[in-house]
């Protein structure tokens, strides 16, 4: 592996602990404003410094972003259909490789979607990026993504994300899923695993553990973080399983312990409630 590629990859995997967490935010590419990511700017800003990494597109990247951010930014590349589209396994490349080097991303991203119509424009586009990124010593990741008929199950996963690697990709973004340990085994390279839809804090932070005891390197996790009521103990909480081996109970416990540590609490409990009636106060006369 070249310096480049190995340096630009250890910034994503941390090289102490060989783990990764990956904030994602990169979900209007195709949902548009989702919910409660209708203000980018707003959400990355609190939790930056919690991530590892920034999964984004371009566009967020430049537009919400600060520039002065040491935080590493993996780049999705990929796109081309929406929610309301007619398929949405039809995506190509969209962003040039100049690009992601003026945006100095650590690793460019993109989606294959195995067993769908668009199954061999998405996988050779793959291969075609790791031509492109290698040369430049940017790695590749690619994310697994799951058609609505195709189940999260151990087989389809094993087969999508060792077609992924087989390409050349460096990481592979897939879900966890029943005897994730075989998906895991039959794939060569580092897997993170993506967080999918809002779940209770506790049962997402149940999936991060269960994901690194699994054999993944780590999450990119980003609805069951900003779509939580408490984002930075929330992330706050993921990164202790993360990176401090925490198990449920303990990053629970943490998530509580941090949510009323938070500043915002602090504020509104210090302010007088205007529909309690005073007491009086006998100093006073
Ligand atoms: C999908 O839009 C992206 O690949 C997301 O980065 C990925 O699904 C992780 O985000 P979440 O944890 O919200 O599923």
């Amino acid at each position: 592996m070249d310096w480049g590629l190995k340096n630009r990859l250890s910034n994503i995997i941390k090289p102490q602990d060989n783990r990764a967490l990956m904030l994602a935010v990169d979900h209007g590419y195709f949902l548009g404003p989702t919910e409660k990511l209708e203000n980018p700017r707003k959400v990355i800003a609190p939790l930056l410094k919690y991530c590892d990494s920034l999964m984004v597109t371009r566009g967020i990247q430049r537009t919400s972003v600060p520039a002065t951010t040491s935080t590493p930014m993996v780049l999705r590349v990929s796109g081309g259909s929406s929610i309301i589209g007619e398929d949405l396994s039809q995506e190509d490349i969209t962003v040039s490789i100049q690009d992601a080097i003026r945006l100095n991303a650590s690793a460019v991203a993109m989606s294959i979607f195995v067993g769908s119509k668009y199954e061999h424009q998405t996988i050779v586009n793959l291969g075609k990026l790791v031509n492109k990124a290698e040369k430049y010593g940017i790695p590749v990741l690619a994310v697994t993504a799951v058609g609505k008929e195709l189940g999260k199950d151990s087989r389809y996963l094993s087969l999508a994300c060792r077609i992924a690697a087989e390409q050349g990709a460096h990481i592979v973004k897939t879900y966890y899923c029943d005897n994730f340990e075989k998906v895991v085994q039959s794939c060569p390279v580092p897997i993170i695993v993506a967080g999918g839809k809002k779940i209770p804090e506790r049962d997402a932070l149940q999936l991060t553990y269960d994901s690194i005891k699994g054999g993944a390197v780590g999450v990119d996790m980003g609805r069951n973080i900003w779509q939580s009521e408490h984002p930075v103990a929330m992330i706050k909480a993921v990164r202790s399983i993360v990176h401090g081996n925490s198990n449920v109970d303990q990053a629970y416990d943490l998530y509580k312990q941090f949510i009323n540590e938070d500043p915002k609490k602090k504020q509104k409990s210090s302010k007088p409630n205007p529909s309690k009636p005073k007491k009086p106060n006998p100093s006073k006369k």
